[in-house]
């Protein structure tokens, strides 16, 4: 977790506060082990907020672990240990793949904190104050090896519910229900009227088309504690607790009153809390999620904000799902990834370059380690690496690794680079910039074959040339380095100290032309990708 510094404060309107950009991951169920779907997500969200902060603005970056439910509870109770011990020995697990993500969350939230839970019964009992829940009884097909209700659907042709299922028994059931059906068409006006709420464009035509084609169904809130205990209890009704939605999606607002959002403690009604330094939050800016959960953030969670009185957020940003080999990714059946082990192999830049240049955050992507292997060759080892190495390494060689004098003859590749760059990260658009940056590897090392320095350095006429090209090669790899910062933040640091400058990359700002002075000495070179010729995996 980052630390929150008190000078990233601005005064705004007199006040000590101005609203960051928020952006949010979903929270992964704390059971079972991440793959790279979870890897992907988290990723794709860091590469968006490094991007803003890149651009001066002040981010703030919520993950976290969603860990209440049927399927914890069975865990633990099958590992003979109380849930949250379970928990908070998986949460470790997860934080820790924070960290070898190298993620810069501000924040990392757990459904268990008691700042969530006592935030989560405000809520409840603010909506129930309300009017905005009822009461009523279910009768429905219960099986009790999957502690779960059956519908229609689980039948198999012959009317029969499958062996698996075991006993299923007709059953009812009281439970809290959440009225939804009242703001159906205020949801498909906002929408319709907000274009960019919910991105891509096909996910927001897929939420209009259910909206406008089925009336809603209100939402079942609560499990009896007979059935589940491991969650948070209903505040009006000790008999129960909230069931995964209501607990899981508040997480976005509960973070935001920890931290002190003045939006959010006006609208619950709960008292500020006390922090040093209160932060503007809410509205999110950004909830980053998969393509599986779209209706939950965009049917579920607009309404649930509206009956609190609270802004909408501004985009919902619904990703694709990553397959293996072209078949869903599946622990049971040994089809999964584990990000960790790619990364203890390849290197963590290797593995974020590769799911952000293989998939545009949309549609489906397929991971191939023959496809991952092929990028890492042609454009980390053979493009960016040896450029970098190679540039370098002349600097080294055939001037003592003294900067020359400054030459602008690659000055607009890099600035067509750039520009694009900042333009496409505003729009979420990763894929796309990378692309726009290897535009500027590949003129580069282009550049190195058309003006070839070795040969120039043979003969001492051209010396100035030489000159020339060297200066060009060594900003064109500064820039680089600035522009990768958000994606692949350890190679663009590597690349910095190699220029033996003592900065960060961090700020989009540095990514213009003549910042490398002459006479400056440059670090040692060293391979950023090293060539992998014989594959071991
Ligand atoms: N706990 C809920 C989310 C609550 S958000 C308020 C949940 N958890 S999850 O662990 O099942 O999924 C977490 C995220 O990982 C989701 O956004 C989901 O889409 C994403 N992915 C899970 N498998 C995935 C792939 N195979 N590929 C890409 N992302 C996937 O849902």
């Amino acid at each position: 977790m980052r630390g929150i510094a008190k000078d990233r404060f601005v005064p705004h309107n007199g006040a000590w506060m101005s609203k960051r950009f928020y952006i949010t991951t979903a929270i992964d169920y704390v059971n079972g082990q991440a793959h790279i779907g979870h890897a992907y997500e988290k990723i794709i969200t860091d590469v968006i907020a490094r991007s803003r902060r890149s651009l001066g603005q002040d981010v703030f970056f919520l993950t976290g672990l969603d860990e209440h439910g049927q399927k914890v509870q069975q865990a633990a109770l099958a590992e003979k240990r109380h849930p949250q011990e379970y928990c908070d020995a998986l949460a470790a697990d997860w934080q820790a793949l924070a960290r070898t993500l190298d993620l810069t969350n501000d924040d990392f939230i757990r459904t268990t904190d008691p700042r969530h839970k006592e935030f989560v019964q405000a809520v409840l009992a603010k909506l129930h104050a309300n009017g905005d829940f009822y009461k009523a009884g279910y009768t429905g097909f219960y099986s009790a090896k999957e502690e779960t209700f059956l519908t229609e659907k689980d039948r198999r042709p012959d009317g029969t519910f499958d062996p698996s299922y075991g006993e299923v028994v007709e059953l009812q059931e009281e439970n809290y229900y959440f009225k939804l059906q009242a703001h159906q068409q205020w949801l498909i006006d906002y929408i319709e009227a907000n274009p960019a709420f919910i991105a891509p464009d096909y996910r927001r035509n897929e939420v209009l088309g259910f909206l406008n084609s089925q009336k809603l169904e209100d939402l079942c809130i609560s499990r009896p504690i007979g059935r589940l205990n491991w969650g948070i209890p209903l505040p009006f009704d000790p008999n129960f607790v909230t069931y995964v939605w209501f607990d899981a999606l508040v997480n976005y607002i509960s973070a935001a009153y920890a931290h002190g959002d003045p939006t959010v403690c006006a609208a619950i009604g709960k008292a500020p809390v006390v922090v040093p330094a209160p932060l503007e939050l809410w509205p999110a800016d950004i909830h980053v999620i998969g393509k599986d959960i779209l209706k939950f953030h965009a049917v579920y969670w607009p309404i649930m904000l509206k009956v609190m009185d609270l802004p909408l957020p501004k985009q919902i940003l619904a990703h694709g799902w990553w397959q293996k080999d072209g078949a869903k990714i599946s622990k049971s059946t040994g089809n999964t990834i584990d990000p960790v082990a790619v990364i203890k192999d390849w290197g963590l830049d290797a593995f974020r370059f590769y799911v952000l240049r293989e998939l545009d955050i949309g549609p489906d992507g397929n991971w191939t380690d023959a496809g991952f292997q092929s990028r890492y060759s042609a454009e980390l080892a053979n493009g960016l690496g040896n450029l970098v190495n190679r540039s370098l390494s002349m600097l080294k060689r055939y001037r003592q690794g003294i900067v020359p004098a400054r030459h602008d003859e690659l000055a607009a590749d890099a600035a067509k680079a750039t520009d694009e760059t900042k333009a496409l990260v505003k729009q979420n658009q990763l894929q796309a910039a990378l692309q726009s940056i290897w535009g500027l590897v590949n003129r580069a090392n282009q550049y190195v074959d058309q003006t070839a320095p070795f040969k120039l350095a043979k003969d001492p006429a051209q010396a100035q040339r030489l000159d020339e090209v060297l200066y060009n090669l060594a900003e064109a790899c500064r820039i680089l380095a600035v522009l990768l910062c958000p994606f692949i933040p350890g190679t663009a640091h590597k690349i910095y100290a190699q220029l033996g400058l003592s900065g960060s990359p961090d700020q989009l700002a540095l990514a213009k032309w003549g910042g490398l002075t002459a006479g400056q000495a440059i670090g040692e070179p060293a391979p950023l990708f090293p060539r992998r010729d014989v594959e071991t995996r």
